[in-house]
């Protein structure tokens, strides 16, 4: 699956996701710039903040209990189309999935 990831400077990066990969490991292996990951994708660190395109929001779904509290405590510009990518699984059905990398805020 293909994912686009807009970096905070606005440049747009598409790559190509592996299935069952979380969205912040397909950023990382790509290099995408904002996306630190510092936890390695526990869900602690929230350095793999990204707002979710509107149009994949239902989609990807809203974040878990634990994500959200993360993304109070841990997160600035938090949204109702906030997402850890770490805790974006990839499948097929989000190809072509867009989402706009806030990654640290504090
Ligand atoms: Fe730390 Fe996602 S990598 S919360």
């Amino acid at each position: 699956p293909r994912i686009t990831f807009i970096e905070p400077d606005g440049t747009v990066r598409t790559v190509d996701a592996e299935r069952d990969e979380s969205a912040m490991q397909a950023a990382k292996r790509n290099s995408v710039d904002g996306i630190i990951g510092e936890c390695g994708g526990s869900c602690i660190c929230a350095t793999c903040h990204c707002h979710v395109d509107a149009l994949w929001t239902d989609r990807v779904g809203p974040a878990g209990d634990i994500e959200a509290d993360v993304l109070e405590f841990e997160a600035t510009d938090v949204r109702p189309e906030s997402r850890l990518a770490c805790q974006i699984a990839i499948t097929d059905a989000l190809d072509g999935l867009k989402l706009r990398v806030v990654g640290r805020s504090r």
